[in-house]
């Protein structure tokens, strides 16, 4: 809190009280990222969406000094402008690149961002829902190594932002409050991970939660371990050396999600991959069917690029997973040999089945 007298002064001659301005409080200046919705009638409308860092990478001070003030109250705050370059984060007309570590003064730090995307004119989340929809990005994962993840995914956030109990949502979610994801981090909720790849593998997993109890482990494609090696990869059928699109469908029947399915196109060619049709217990955590009420309620954008020292990734590109060797894609490993990995997204889409494609 902020001593009174900084906030109030006296004015002697008219004997009256007025607020002493503070450093004006800006509002946060996101980066634009126009995103498309699609309908097969009235084709694709531009969206003024952007991108917002997640809260908790901020360094957010009291006015004076550098308390931090996450729990503190919006009127105490100052510096709740993000530095989105140096925290790895920037956009370019319709794509998104994200660095996993940022040089600063000679040294590398670890930004491994988390960014959400936001509608410009509410100052919410955009809501996609997607039941009986398709949601379409291109992605570059070329200079993403084993161990390496650039994430793409929906985790059913408030639009608001105003539902993680651990944090006080100062700026909604124009400041990036509000994240839960089905490992129950802020707090559990239905996710469904679009894209969780790098050069050498990938997958796509439904991951339903019915209140807390979520599945974790989630129901997955990963073309890899589905048999198909030379499916994915540098010169592979999909190749990861080279930008391709990502078009996931979730088909409906009678309003229930019957199956998720995966295509992907590159160099103008339509190369079909493998689909979802069921997810774990529907009396458990939801299976397939909770999956499909919370697409159809709404879920967030979320994209991230991370690495993780307990696992090294092995879950998503090792052993029976894909083609790296344990241990090669450790934090270590990528810092020192693939320092400038990044991951670029573009050209978001969703609407009716078929029509972000046309
Ligand atoms: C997009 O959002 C910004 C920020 O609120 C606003 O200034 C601008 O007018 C909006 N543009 C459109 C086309 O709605």
């Amino acid at each position: 809190m902020l001593p009174r007298s900084s906030l109030i002064r006296v004015v002697p001659f008219l004997g009256t009280l007025s607020l002493a301005q503070s450093p004006p409080s800006k509002a946060e200046v996101h980066p634009m990222l126009p995103t498309w919705k699609c309908t097969n009638s009235g084709g694709c409308i531009v969206q003024n969406t952007s991108v917002v860092l997640d809260f908790e990478y901020r360094d957010i001070h009291t006015i004076s000094g550098s308390t931090s003030c996450k729990t503190g109250s919006a009127s105490s705050l100052s510096k709740s402008q993000s530095d989105y370059a140096a925290k790895g984060v920037s956009t370019s007309g319709n794509s998104l690149t994200m660095y996993h570590y940022v040089r600063n003064n000679g040294r590398l730090d670890s930004a491994s961002p988390r960014v959400y995307l936001l509608d410009e004119n509410t100052g919410k989340y955009v809501l996609m829902s997607l039941l009986n929809q398709e949601l379409t990005v291109t992605v570059d994962l070329s200079s993403l190594p084993c161990g390496e993840n650039g994430a793409f995914y929906l985790s059913e956030m408030t639009a608001d932002g105003s539902k993680n109990p651990s944090q006080n949502n100062i700026g909604g979610a124009t400041l990036g409050n509000g994240y839960c994801d089905a490992q129950c981090q802020g707090f559990c909720c239905n996710e469904m991970d679009i894209l969780e790849a790098n050069s050498q593998a990938n997958a796509f997993t439904g991951h339903p939660c019915k209140g807390n109890n979520c599945d974790k482990g989630g129901c997955g494609y990963n073309p890899y371990a589905s048999g198909q090696r030379s499916f994915y990869g540098p010169g592979k059928t999909v190749d990861t050396n080279k930008p391709f699109t990502v078009v996931t469908q979730f088909m409906a029947s009678g309003g229930r999600l019957t199956s998720i399915t995966r295509k992907y196109i590159q160099g103008g060619r339509t190369i079909n991959s493998g689909s979802i049709n069921s997810c774990g217990s529907e009396s458990g955590t939801g299976g397939l069917t909770g999956m499909g009420q919370a697409l159809g309620r709404g879920m967030v954008i979320a994209a991230s690029i991370w690495n993780d020292a307990a696992q090294n990734m092995a879950w998503l590109d090792s052993g029976n997973n894909g083609p790296c060797q344990t241990g090669q894609g450790s934090p270590s490993n990528i810092q020192s040999q693939h320092p400038d990995t990044h991951v670029v997204f573009s050209n978001i889409r969703w609407g009716d089945i078929g029509s972000t494609t046309k």
